[in-house]
């Protein structure tokens, strides 16, 4: 088959592979909706548990809803000492190697992991919702030689995450900047990660499997790894009057400036509104405000890449909330992580309730129908 027969996607880009209700992007008004509810909304108005249950259901919940969806939750946390012995084995990779095993393993105590049924992969969906950050703020203290802390019942899931991490109850402020953060990262349409969940499902493996397969695509600085990269660059910036000279640089060179960019978003990427919003009034909050600052003038160098619909993503101020909140920089993609799995949850639903397998077609460019030649006659 010759390439003028085959007309080739390479990446996928603007293929649509099937039809979903989870999430609506509009990249060139940059629009995000979950379920039908604008982001904006969701970002002011909602919390972390009510938008995971909205993004798993299809519904916002009513108080009853809500109440049982929070402590399903809140009885999921704990992990299954033998998942702690993982942790302590594995310490030393990186944190999101660290949760894509610790969830691996998981299956192996989860009641459900062999049903597929929609009830059942929304109980697993519950439950490795509420254990991934379990996992990781246990390894951020295992390999910092501490003890792993048991959850607290009393606190939120955001709060209770940063209490896991850092051994006291965080302010309402600082609770209330991560919870948002997971609002912002609960689900977006067929990104890498999200398709990759999709392309396990849709071998009818199980959801710790494509949830394991999300966090694998999830890691790389292309996808999820960005906040981190972020972060690096403007800590190599150092003060604001550098600022230009490093993009300028940076781009000559042939260089990315991470936190740019979006393979559907020519527009702002309405979550960084928020997390720039965040951002400005956690630097004042803390003392701090030079991070913001430096990538406020980031933004100003590269605006004449908006032209080119270029413009900073929902990673290019993640990064300094994290950051600020003191929270280590090899952590940052994990709590990206935290924040999707109801996402991945969803899809991974709705590829099993409308399930075809998803195998697409490579173009063969190599050599044909090559003689073999024994080991002994080869030069
Ligand atoms: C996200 C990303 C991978 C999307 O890539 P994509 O849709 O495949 O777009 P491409 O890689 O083909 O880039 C298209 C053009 O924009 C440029 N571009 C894209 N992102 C850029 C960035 N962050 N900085 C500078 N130039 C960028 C590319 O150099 C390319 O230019 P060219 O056409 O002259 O070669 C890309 O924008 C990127 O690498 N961004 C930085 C990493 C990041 O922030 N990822 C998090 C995404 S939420």
């Amino acid at each position: 088959m010759t390439e003028r027969k085959v007309q080739l996607h390479r990446g996928l880009r603007e293929v649509y592979i099937d039809r979903t209700t989870s999430s609506f992007i509009d990249g060139d008004e940059g629009k995000l909706l979950y379920r039908g509810y604008n982001i904006h909304e969701l970002a002011q108005n909602s919390t972390f548990e009510e938008t995971a249950f909205l993004v798993m259901n299809g519904h916002l919940p009513t108080q009853a809803e809500l109440d049982a969806f929070d402590t399903e939750l809140k009885n999921s946390r704990a992990l299954p000492a033998e998942i702690l012995d993982i942790i302590r084995l594995t310490r030393n990779s990186h944190p999101m190697d660290v949760l894509r095993t610790a969830v691996s393993a998981l299956s192996a105590y989860d009641p459900d992991t062999e049903d597929n049924s929609t009830e059942a992969t929304l109980r697993k969906g519950i439950r490795l919702t509420a254990q991934a950050p379990t996992i990781v703020a246990a390894h951020a203290r295992i390999r910092d030689g501490k003890e792993a802390l048991d959850p607290d019942p009393e606190l939120s899931h955001a709060a209770n995450f940063l209490y896991m991490l850092f051994g006291e109850r965080p302010t309402d402020e600082d609770a209330a900047l991560i919870d948002k953060d997971f609002v912002l990262h609960a689900e977006h349409g067929i990104n890498a990660s999200a398709f990759g969940a999709r392309v396990s499902a849709s071998t009818q493996a199980d959801l710790h499997c494509a949830i394991t397969t999300g966090i694998s695509v999830l890691k790389g600085p292309s996808h999820g790894g960005a906040a981190e990269e972020v972060m690096k660059m403007t800590q190599e910036i150092g003060e604001e009057e550098n600022a230009e000279t490093y993009v300028r640089e940076r781009l000559r060179s042939g260089g990315r400036i991470m936190g740019f960019g979006h393979r559907v978003y020519k527009a702002l990427d309405p979550r960084s509104v928020h997390l720039q919003e965040d951002a400005k009034e956690l630097g004042e909050r803390k003392g701090e405000p030079k991070w913001f600052q430096i990538l406020q003038s980031v933004i100003e160098v590269m605006e004449p890449y908006r032209r080119r619909g270029i413009y900073q993503n929902v990673d290019f101020f993640s990064g300094a909330i994290y950051y600020l909140l003191d929270i280590p920089d090899d952590l940052f993609i994990s709590i990206f992580a935290m924040g999707r799995v109801p996402g991945w949850t969803a899809q991974v639903v709705e590829q099993f309730e409308n399930n075809i397998l998803l195998r697409p077609r490579l173009l063969y460019t190599g050599p044909m129908d090559v003689e073999y030649v024994p080991i002994e006659e080869r030069g």
